[in-house]
């Protein structure tokens, strides 16, 4: 008898680990039990295992990166801390920074784990606008920090014209929205920001079939997407980059490509708060980008709020034609450590991309 309570005590501890679905909005553990903290985050695939990427928040501030890994994406082991912020007060990554949407690309020619990231200054808010680079020999870390920059120094946007390239610095900064909007868009914070670098928050990145990789970020005050091609090393900027969607405040960007065309879904700019998803279809990385619209299906509720997330990534399920995720965030500002993760399927309907709500759900 006492054999046999041991073996149900057993599995129903091992079934307290184990998933076999998708569960959108509930609680999502580890394989040691404990709730998964890894937001704004992205997925590597690599030899076959997947490794999750994201923000490990702590009671009051970010901890640094933190990652998992998973043969079957129901199932993943936390891998640890694999960038952590530092004491060290000279440091740009000391306690107290923010590190956001961390995405790390696997280079073939170097061999090496590249990761990018939104990175904010301790005590300054949101106003340092960077993205830094950490690079690493294993997916699993650790991860050498290595710097952190407002890109594009003294280089005009590709598609920018040659009659506005003029250095501007007034600040134009705070105007009404409806103003900055039209100064965005006239491109009056590229000609501010010429000298010092262009900002960068909320990023990701994308390796095309080339393994050309492309840094995509919220720039000029978030009202503008900028893409930029990275080096072949993947460890710093190349001088192209483009201005995409000026003035459409696009955020939160995920980027994917399927059947030849390359597809973006975005969020407003609306903080911690869910706003409705736009979508977009493009020929080419750069563009030109073409709204497709809400891509969510289902009440008017749950367009309003993307089913109360906010996009961070789309992940192309290997050795599974035409099957993608859609991952969000279900952010809880007064304890971010607790927000949810927010995977659907997306399916593609009459040329676009679409989110359906699903509470329980498989890849088959
Ligand atoms: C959101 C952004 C998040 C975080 C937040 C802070 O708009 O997507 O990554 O930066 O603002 O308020």
């Amino acid at each position: 008898m006492k054999k046999y309570l041991i073996s149900i005590l057993l599995i129903l501890s091992y079934a307290k680990s184990f998933s076999q679905s998708f569960k959108p909005g509930e609680v999502w553990k580890d394989t040691d039990g404990k709730a998964i903290n890894a937001h704004g985050g992205g997925i590597l695939y690599h030899q076959g295992t997947y490794y999750w990427y994201g923000e490990n928040r702590g009671e009051k501030r970010t901890v640094g990166v933190s990652c998992y890994s998973s043969k079957d994406l129901y199932n993943w082991n936390n891998e640890g801390i694999v960038l952590k912020t530092v004491a060290d007060s000279t440091s740009l990554l000391q306690t107290g920074c923010l590190i956001e949407r961390p995405k790390v690309i696997y280079n073939l020619k170097t061999d090496k784990y590249v990761m990018w990231f939104h990175h904010e200054l301790k005590n300054q808010g949101y106003k340092a606008a960077l993205t830094g680079v950490a690079v690493a020999d294993s997916p699993q870390g650790p991860f050498t920090y290595l710097k952190s920059l407002r890109p594009h120094k003294g280089i005009w946007p590709a598609n920018f014209p040659e009659d506005k390239r003029k250095i501007d610095t007034t600040s134009v900064t705070n105007k009404p929205p409806t103003e900055l909007k039209e100064r965005v868009i006239a491109g009056e914070i590229v000609q501010r920001d010429f000298n010092t670098g262009q900002m960068s928050r909320d990023m990701t990145l994308f390796v095309d079939d080339d393994h050309v990789a492309y840094h995509i970020a919220s720039s000029e005050e978030n009202q503008t997407l900028h893409i930029s091609k990275l080096t072949d090393d993947y460890l710093d900027f190349d001088k192209e980059y483009h201005r995409v969607l000026p003035g459409l405040a696009n955020e939160a960007p995920a980027i994917i490509k399927h059947q030849n065309k390359y597809y973006l879904i975005a969020s407003g700019t609306t903080g911690w708060k869910p706003n409705p998803a736009r979508s977009y279809v493009s020929d080419t990385i750069f563009g030109k980008w073409v709204s497709l619209g809400n891509p969510v299906r289902g009440s008017e509720e749950e367009k309003a709020t993307t089913f109360k997330s906010q996009s961070t990534y789309i992940l192309a399920v290997r050795g599974m034609k035409n099957k993608f995720i859609y991952m969000g965030d279900r952010w809880n500002p007064d304890d971010l450590k607790d927000s949810r993760y927010i995977w659907l399927p997306l399916t593609f309907e009459n040329g676009k991309p679409t989110i359906h709500w699903k509470s329980s759900w498989r890849l088959e």
